[in-house]
């Protein structure tokens, strides 16, 4: 399986092949993607909520009026990678031309920023007609990717263009799709992840609270754009990445000199692990008694970032994060540019910490920072999204 870690949300509209929609269900779950359906009122007369429920193995919810206190349009629209509505009947092409939002699933589409790929079944009269035409140019000039139907037999004696695609086409357009083209495809991407821990003996350690789920969700874009990706994760809980070379370490000088093996054959690094800046003197191997905690004396670990931007070579990136703990924007990127001069970086990502912000949530918001002083403001998106726009920003450096 290809690691991707998306999450997808597949509306299915009233149409007679909505039944074919289970078994792409069940293909874009195999290709490793994490499937929420928002089927539409007029679709549950072909198949039921209790079908999809038990086929995703996830709570489905058909309209606006259920679970109202989680406003479930907005959070959907924001956890989606990826919205593919299949089938998409003419009247739903026409909706979403218009812009329209009068149920969950159009809700969901207006509200989200992320690719939306749809996929037209109807019989060819209706595929034809000049309006259906003009919505489909209009939805695909607004960034709407269209998957044409195929051509066969239509629900009666019938044949024409109008036909739902076969399951694997839909994935293969689906994978082409966002893939991005590959982007990344022939580049070595080395990634750190996690919050290392120093110990002070074999029971205690200095940690932050750095929890992996950015480095983890770089790592997937990573390979998802067709990069080889060397993961180097410090202290987490989450997972291991199907088919992503993972090292685990533990402490700062480990990472430094696993890094310093890796980096030099990298085309970039992206250090988005929670660095220990220090650690302890004297580490001891049998545990400390209570009386002998007053004090924990410390030493600096070295700045891995710094030690490698000087050995860097021309043509390779390396991407720095800072967590701060400011809520003004303009110290957030003072710092910013600070970091980013002070460790020679091409690109850093600047967020604030604050009050338990960032550090373990799925959402992120802060800062991009390069070295031109471009300055890109993310608002509060998923990590997941924020690794497509700083691999965006990656994929221009490396030029
Ligand atoms: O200076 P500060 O710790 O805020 O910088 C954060 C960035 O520096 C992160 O990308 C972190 O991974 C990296 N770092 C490092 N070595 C350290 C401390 C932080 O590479 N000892």
């Amino acid at each position: 399986m290809f690691p991707r870690g998306r999450k997808l949300l597949l509306g299915v509209a009233g149409g007679i092949s909505a039944y074919k929609s289970c078994d792409l269900l069940r293909r874009l779950q195999d290709e490793g993607f994490i499937v929420d359906v928002v089927p539409t009122a007029a679709s549950l007369n072909f198949v039921g909520k209790s079908t999809w429920e038990a086929l995703s193995g996830r709570k489905v919810i058909t309209d606006l009026w259920s679970d109202v206190e989680t406003v479930p349009h907005i959070s959907m629209a924001k956890e989606s990678d990826l919205i593919v509505i299949a089938p998409t009947t003419a009247d739903l092409l026409a909706k979403l031309a218009s812009g329209r939002a009068d149920d969950l699933l159009t809700n969901i589409v207006l509200a989200s920023t992320a690719p939306k790929i749809l996929v037209p079944a109807m019989h060819s009269e209706m595929w034809l007609n000049p309006a259906t035409v003009a919505n489909v140019k209009l939805l695909q000039e607004r960034g709407f990717f269209i998957i044409t139907p195929d051509v066969g037999q239509m629900t009666g004696s019938d044949i024409g263009i109008g036909r739902y695609p076969e399951s694997s086409r839909i994935i293969t357009e689906i994978n082409l799709h966002v893939m991005n083209s590959a982007d990344l495809k022939g580049k070595k991407i080395l990634i750190t992840a996690g919050g290392t821990r120093e110990p002070i003996d074999p029971i205690r350690f200095i940690g932050n609270r750095s929890s992996g789920k950015q480095g983890f969700a770089l790592a997937m874009a990573a390979a998802s754009r067709g990069a080889q990706v060397h993961l180097v994760s410090a202290n987490t809980d989450l997972p291991i990445i199907e088919g992503i070379t993972t090292t685990y370490v533990e402490t700062a000088e480990q990472m430094a000199s696993v890094l310093q093996i890796e980096f030099p054959h990298s085309d970039a690094l992206i250090m988005s692990a929670a660095v220990a800046d220090v650690r302890v003197a004297n580490y001891s191997d049998q545990k400390i008694r209570k009386e002998g905690l007053n004090q924990v004396d410390l030493e600096k670990n070295p700045d891995i970032l710094k030690t490698l931007s000087g050995i860097k070579k021309s043509g390779q990136i390396i991407v720095g994060f800072a967590a701060e703990t400011s809520a003004d924007i303009a110290s957030l990127e003072q710092s910013g540019h600070e970091k980013l001069a002070s460790k020679s970086l091409d690109l850093i990502y600047v967020n604030n910490v604050s009050n338990g912000a960032i550090f373990g949530s799925d959402q992120t918001q802060g800062l991009i920072i390069d070295n031109q002083k471009k300055v890109i403001k993310v608002p509060e998106i998923s990590k997941d999204t924020l690794s497509d726009i700083l691999l965006d920003q990656l994929v221009s450096k490396l030029g």
